[in-house]
Protein backbone atom coordinates (compact mmCIF):
# COMPACT_ATOMS: atom_id res chain seq x y z
CA UNK A 1 0.00 0.00 0.00
CA UNK A 2 1.44 3.52 -1.04
CA UNK A 3 1.65 5.95 1.96
CA UNK A 4 -0.84 8.82 2.26
CA UNK A 5 0.93 11.95 1.74
CA UNK A 6 1.19 13.84 4.78
CA UNK A 7 -0.97 17.02 4.44
CA UNK A 8 1.01 20.27 5.80
CA UNK A 9 -0.09 24.08 6.87
CA UNK A 10 2.34 26.83 6.69
CA UNK A 11 1.16 29.72 8.68
CA UNK A 12 2.61 32.65 7.85
CA UNK A 13 2.47 35.48 10.78
CA UNK A 14 1.85 34.11 14.57
CA UNK A 15 0.67 36.72 16.20
CA UNK A 16 -2.94 36.84 17.77
CA UNK A 17 -4.54 35.60 14.42
CA UNK A 18 -1.82 33.05 13.63
CA UNK A 19 -1.01 31.47 17.34
CA UNK A 20 -5.04 31.16 17.66
CA UNK A 21 -5.41 29.51 14.26
CA UNK A 22 -2.67 27.00 15.20
CA UNK A 23 -4.02 26.10 18.39
CA UNK A 24 -7.75 25.85 16.67
CA UNK A 25 -6.08 23.50 14.17
CA UNK A 26 -4.22 21.13 16.63
CA UNK A 27 -7.42 20.85 18.99
CA UNK A 28 -9.47 19.58 15.21
CA UNK A 29 -6.57 17.62 14.29
CA UNK A 30 -7.06 19.15 10.88
CA UNK A 31 -3.48 18.50 9.23
CA UNK A 32 -0.68 16.37 9.86
CA UNK A 33 2.22 18.71 9.68
CA UNK A 34 1.88 22.56 10.70
CA UNK A 35 4.82 25.11 10.01
CA UNK A 36 5.36 29.00 12.08
CA UNK A 37 7.05 31.41 10.21
CA UNK A 38 7.56 34.73 11.58
CA UNK A 39 9.92 37.31 11.46
CA UNK A 40 10.41 36.90 15.06
CA UNK A 41 11.77 33.56 15.12
CA UNK A 42 12.06 33.22 18.65
CA UNK A 43 8.07 34.26 19.06
CA UNK A 44 7.32 31.35 16.12
CA UNK A 45 9.36 28.96 18.27
CA UNK A 46 8.12 29.47 21.49
CA UNK A 47 4.67 29.05 19.68
CA UNK A 48 5.83 25.74 18.87
CA UNK A 49 7.12 24.75 21.81
CA UNK A 50 4.06 25.91 23.77
CA UNK A 51 1.56 23.43 21.11
CA UNK A 52 3.51 20.80 21.17
CA UNK A 53 3.18 20.47 24.73
CA UNK A 54 -0.31 20.17 24.37
CA UNK A 55 0.17 16.68 22.02
CA UNK A 56 -0.31 14.50 24.77
CA UNK A 57 -3.73 15.80 24.97
CA UNK A 58 -5.04 15.84 21.67
CA UNK A 59 -4.43 13.99 17.81
CA UNK A 60 -1.26 13.74 16.80
CA UNK A 61 0.42 16.48 14.98
CA UNK A 62 3.63 17.37 13.89
CA UNK A 63 4.60 21.24 14.60
CA UNK A 64 7.56 23.21 13.87
CA UNK A 65 8.86 26.84 13.65
CA UNK A 66 10.53 26.89 10.51
CA UNK A 67 11.21 29.38 7.64
CA UNK A 68 9.99 30.15 4.16
CA UNK A 69 11.98 27.01 2.44
CA UNK A 70 9.29 25.03 4.36
CA UNK A 71 6.54 26.17 2.33
CA UNK A 72 7.71 23.77 -0.71
CA UNK A 73 5.99 21.01 0.43
CA UNK A 74 2.49 22.77 2.04
CA UNK A 75 -0.81 21.76 0.73
CA UNK A 76 -1.70 25.31 2.26
CA UNK A 77 -0.46 28.80 3.05
CA UNK A 78 -1.85 31.09 5.47
CA UNK A 79 -1.30 34.39 5.69
CA UNK A 80 -1.80 36.15 8.81
CA UNK A 81 0.95 38.18 8.71
CA UNK A 82 0.78 42.58 9.15
CA UNK A 83 0.10 45.37 10.75
CA UNK A 84 -3.37 45.19 12.58
CA UNK A 85 -6.65 48.00 13.08
CA UNK A 86 -5.46 49.91 15.89
CA UNK A 87 -8.32 51.78 17.88
CA UNK A 88 -9.71 54.02 15.21
CA UNK A 89 -8.34 52.86 12.36
CA UNK A 90 -10.75 50.86 9.44
CA UNK A 91 -9.63 48.01 7.39
CA UNK A 92 -8.93 50.02 4.50
CA UNK A 93 -5.91 52.33 6.41
CA UNK A 94 -3.97 49.49 6.31
CA UNK A 95 -3.74 49.01 2.29
CA UNK A 96 -0.44 50.70 1.90
CA UNK A 97 1.81 48.97 4.71
CA UNK A 98 0.29 45.84 4.45
CA UNK A 99 0.50 45.20 0.08
CA UNK A 100 4.10 45.98 1.05
CA UNK A 101 4.68 43.88 3.68
CA UNK A 102 2.69 40.53 1.25
CA UNK A 103 5.33 42.17 -1.36
CA UNK A 104 7.59 40.03 -0.03
CA UNK A 105 5.69 37.52 1.79
CA UNK A 106 4.35 35.86 -1.14
CA UNK A 107 7.54 36.20 -3.27
CA UNK A 108 9.22 34.60 -0.52
CA UNK A 109 6.71 31.69 -0.69
CA UNK A 110 6.75 31.30 -4.57
CA UNK A 111 10.54 31.22 -4.63
CA UNK A 112 10.25 28.01 -2.06
CA UNK A 113 8.44 25.90 -5.10
CA UNK A 114 5.27 26.37 -3.39
CA UNK A 115 2.17 24.84 -5.66
CA UNK A 116 -0.90 25.06 -3.58
CA UNK A 117 -4.11 26.68 -1.91
CA UNK A 118 -3.03 30.30 -0.25
CA UNK A 119 -5.74 31.35 2.35
CA UNK A 120 -5.56 35.38 3.37
CA UNK A 121 -6.50 36.40 6.75
CA UNK A 122 -4.97 39.51 7.03
CA UNK A 123 -6.56 43.20 6.18
CA UNK A 124 -8.06 44.86 4.34
CA UNK A 125 -8.52 40.82 3.54
CA UNK A 126 -10.52 41.44 -0.13
CA UNK A 127 -7.49 43.63 -1.48
CA UNK A 128 -4.87 41.67 -0.15
CA UNK A 129 -6.06 38.01 -2.15
CA UNK A 130 -6.07 40.46 -4.72
CA UNK A 131 -2.57 41.03 -4.03
CA UNK A 132 -1.86 37.63 -3.43
CA UNK A 133 -3.06 35.98 -6.48
CA UNK A 134 -1.56 38.74 -8.44
CA UNK A 135 2.01 38.62 -6.71
CA UNK A 136 2.22 34.78 -6.51
CA UNK A 137 0.85 33.88 -10.62
CA UNK A 138 -1.38 31.19 -9.12
CA UNK A 139 -4.92 30.44 -10.63
CA UNK A 140 -7.45 32.65 -8.70
CA UNK A 141 -9.31 29.61 -7.47
CA UNK A 142 -6.78 28.46 -5.55
CA UNK A 143 -5.81 32.29 -3.33
CA UNK A 144 -8.61 32.66 -1.34
CA UNK A 145 -9.72 35.46 1.53
CA UNK A 146 -11.19 34.90 4.83
CA UNK A 147 -13.69 37.14 3.18
CA UNK A 148 -17.11 37.76 4.81
CA UNK A 149 -16.80 34.39 6.46
CA UNK A 150 -16.44 35.81 9.98
CA UNK A 151 -19.26 38.55 9.55
CA UNK A 152 -21.58 35.70 8.42
CA UNK A 153 -20.61 33.88 11.38
CA UNK A 154 -21.35 36.81 13.93
CA UNK A 155 -24.79 37.43 12.07
CA UNK A 156 -25.73 33.98 12.59
CA UNK A 157 -24.35 34.15 15.88
CA UNK A 158 -26.71 37.04 16.74
CA UNK A 159 -29.75 35.51 15.08
CA UNK A 160 -29.77 32.82 16.82
CA UNK A 161 -29.77 34.27 19.85
CA UNK A 162 -32.30 37.05 19.11
CA UNK A 163 -34.46 33.81 17.87
CA UNK A 164 -33.33 31.71 20.59
CA UNK A 165 -32.37 29.01 18.02
CA UNK A 166 -29.12 26.80 17.98
CA UNK A 167 -27.11 29.20 15.25
CA UNK A 168 -26.23 25.93 13.68
CA UNK A 169 -30.11 26.30 11.89
CA UNK A 170 -29.84 29.77 11.28
CA UNK A 171 -28.78 30.39 7.55
CA UNK A 172 -27.70 33.74 6.68
CA UNK A 173 -25.33 35.34 5.09
CA UNK A 174 -22.75 38.41 4.61
CA UNK A 175 -21.06 39.45 1.48
CA UNK A 176 -19.30 42.36 0.21
CA UNK A 177 -15.92 44.00 1.86
CA UNK A 178 -14.81 42.54 5.01
CA UNK A 179 -15.58 46.13 6.13
CA UNK A 180 -17.78 48.84 6.23
CA UNK A 181 -19.55 48.37 3.14
CA UNK A 182 -20.43 44.58 4.03
CA UNK A 183 -24.32 43.80 3.32
CA UNK A 184 -26.44 41.28 5.02
CA UNK A 185 -28.65 39.23 2.39
CA UNK A 186 -32.11 38.96 3.80
CA UNK A 187 -33.31 37.68 0.65
CA UNK A 188 -33.09 33.53 1.21
CA UNK A 189 -31.94 34.09 5.01
CA UNK A 190 -33.64 31.08 6.81
CA UNK A 191 -34.44 29.87 10.47
CA UNK A 192 -34.73 26.22 9.52
CA UNK A 193 -36.36 25.75 6.04
CA UNK A 194 -38.56 28.83 7.23
CA UNK A 195 -37.66 32.12 5.53
CA UNK A 196 -36.99 34.90 8.19
CA UNK A 197 -39.81 37.05 8.12
CA UNK A 198 -42.29 34.08 8.33
CA UNK A 199 -40.57 32.48 10.81
CA UNK A 200 -40.40 36.10 12.56
CA UNK A 201 -44.44 36.51 12.13
CA UNK A 202 -45.15 32.95 13.22
CA UNK A 203 -42.88 32.75 16.69
CA UNK A 204 -41.40 36.30 17.49
CA UNK A 205 -44.65 38.63 16.44
CA UNK A 206 -42.77 40.99 18.58
CA UNK A 207 -39.98 41.29 16.29
CA UNK A 208 -39.43 44.27 14.15
CA UNK A 209 -37.00 44.70 10.80
CA UNK A 210 -35.36 47.30 13.06
CA UNK A 211 -34.14 45.09 15.54
CA UNK A 212 -32.61 43.05 12.73
CA UNK A 213 -31.21 45.97 10.83
CA UNK A 214 -29.59 46.45 14.56
CA UNK A 215 -27.92 42.83 14.33
CA UNK A 216 -26.71 44.29 11.07
CA UNK A 217 -25.04 47.41 12.12
CA UNK A 218 -23.86 45.01 15.10
CA UNK A 219 -22.22 42.48 12.70
CA UNK A 220 -20.47 45.13 10.72
CA UNK A 221 -19.37 47.02 13.89
CA UNK A 222 -18.47 44.24 15.97
CA UNK A 223 -14.53 44.37 15.13
CA UNK A 224 -14.21 47.88 16.20
CA UNK A 225 -16.28 47.07 19.40
CA UNK A 226 -13.75 44.09 20.39
CA UNK A 227 -10.90 45.88 19.62
CA UNK A 228 -11.98 49.07 21.59
CA UNK A 229 -12.03 46.25 24.74
CA UNK A 230 -9.17 44.13 24.35
CA UNK A 231 -6.83 45.30 21.09
CA UNK A 232 -6.99 42.70 18.81
CA UNK A 233 -9.82 40.06 17.93
CA UNK A 234 -8.39 37.02 16.97
CA UNK A 235 -10.74 33.76 18.64
CA UNK A 236 -13.84 34.31 16.19
CA UNK A 237 -11.58 34.17 12.96
CA UNK A 238 -8.90 31.21 13.86
CA UNK A 239 -11.91 29.14 13.72
CA UNK A 240 -13.32 30.40 10.49
CA UNK A 241 -10.33 29.94 9.16
CA UNK A 242 -10.05 26.29 10.50
CA UNK A 243 -12.93 25.59 8.81
CA UNK A 244 -12.30 26.56 5.95
CA UNK A 245 -9.00 24.96 5.98
CA UNK A 246 -10.88 21.90 7.27
CA UNK A 247 -12.99 22.49 3.49
CA UNK A 248 -10.23 22.06 1.64
CA UNK A 249 -8.19 19.67 2.85
CA UNK A 250 -10.96 16.92 3.50
CA UNK A 251 -12.46 17.96 -0.04
CA UNK A 252 -15.99 19.29 1.54
CA UNK A 253 -17.79 21.11 -1.34
CA UNK A 254 -19.11 23.55 1.94
CA UNK A 255 -20.57 26.64 1.02
CA UNK A 256 -18.48 29.27 2.64
CA UNK A 257 -18.46 33.08 2.26
CA UNK A 258 -15.14 33.59 0.91
CA UNK A 259 -12.99 36.07 -0.68
CA UNK A 260 -13.12 35.36 -4.09
CA UNK A 261 -12.56 36.17 -7.41
CA UNK A 262 -15.62 37.47 -9.63
CA UNK A 263 -15.82 37.10 -13.50
CA UNK A 264 -19.11 38.67 -14.21
CA UNK A 265 -20.87 36.65 -11.48
CA UNK A 266 -22.80 39.32 -9.94
CA UNK A 267 -21.94 41.78 -12.95
CA UNK A 268 -18.91 41.99 -11.36
CA UNK A 269 -15.43 41.53 -12.38
CA UNK A 270 -11.32 41.82 -11.55
CA UNK A 271 -12.05 42.03 -7.73
CA UNK A 272 -12.01 39.98 -4.59
CA UNK A 273 -14.95 40.53 -2.72
CA UNK A 274 -17.36 37.95 -0.09
CA UNK A 275 -19.57 35.99 -2.08
CA UNK A 276 -20.53 32.60 -0.61
CA UNK A 277 -18.44 29.92 -2.87
CA UNK A 278 -18.41 26.46 -2.99
CA UNK A 279 -15.14 25.54 -1.54
CA UNK A 280 -13.06 21.88 -1.98
CA UNK A 281 -9.42 20.29 -1.80
CA UNK A 282 -8.77 22.52 -5.68
CA UNK A 283 -9.82 25.71 -3.56
CA UNK A 284 -12.72 27.72 -5.06
CA UNK A 285 -14.77 25.60 -7.14
CA UNK A 286 -17.55 27.93 -7.87
CA UNK A 287 -19.21 31.27 -7.00
CA UNK A 288 -22.79 30.39 -5.72
CA UNK A 289 -24.97 33.55 -7.23
CA UNK A 290 -28.24 33.71 -4.87
CA UNK A 291 -31.23 35.54 -6.21
CA UNK A 292 -30.51 38.67 -4.17
CA UNK A 293 -32.70 41.54 -4.58
CA UNK A 294 -32.14 44.80 -7.04
CA UNK A 295 -31.20 46.50 -3.26
CA UNK A 296 -28.53 44.05 -2.16
CA UNK A 297 -27.20 44.01 -5.67
CA UNK A 298 -27.19 48.16 -5.54
CA UNK A 299 -25.38 47.27 -1.78
CA UNK A 300 -22.68 44.98 -3.13
CA UNK A 301 -22.20 46.73 -6.41
CA UNK A 302 -21.01 49.71 -4.47
CA UNK A 303 -19.08 47.90 -2.04
CA UNK A 304 -17.31 46.17 -4.80
CA UNK A 305 -16.65 49.86 -5.95
CA UNK A 306 -15.37 50.96 -2.61
CA UNK A 307 -13.20 48.14 -2.77
CA UNK A 308 -11.67 48.50 -6.87
CA UNK A 309 -10.97 52.41 -5.83
CA UNK A 310 -9.05 51.98 -2.96
CA UNK A 311 -7.43 49.62 -4.72
CA UNK A 312 -6.70 51.51 -8.06
CA UNK A 313 -3.29 53.78 -6.27
CA UNK A 314 -2.11 50.19 -5.59
CA UNK A 315 -2.43 48.13 -8.79
CA UNK A 316 -2.31 50.49 -11.54
C1 LIG B 1 -12.41 41.22 12.44
O1 LIG B 1 -13.43 41.45 11.78
C2 LIG B 1 -10.47 42.71 12.65
O2 LIG B 1 -11.12 41.88 10.56
C3 LIG B 1 -11.07 41.58 11.90
O3 LIG B 1 -12.49 40.72 13.56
Amino acid sequence: MSERKLTRIAVIGTGFVGSSYAFAMLNQGVADEMVLIDLDKEKAHGDAMDLNHGLPFGSPMKIWSGDYSDCDKADIVVITAGANQQPGETRLDLIDKNTKIFKGIVGDVMASGFDGIFIVATNPVDILSYATWKFSGLPQERVIGSGTILDTARFRFLLGDYFNIDVRNVHAYIMGEHGDTELPVWTGSNIGTDPIHSYMEKYKPDGTQEDLDEIFVNVRDAAYHIIERKGATHYGIAMGLTRLTRAIIRNENSILTVSSYLQGEYDLEDVYIGVPAVVNRKGVQRIVELNISEDEKEKLHHSANVLKENMEPVFK
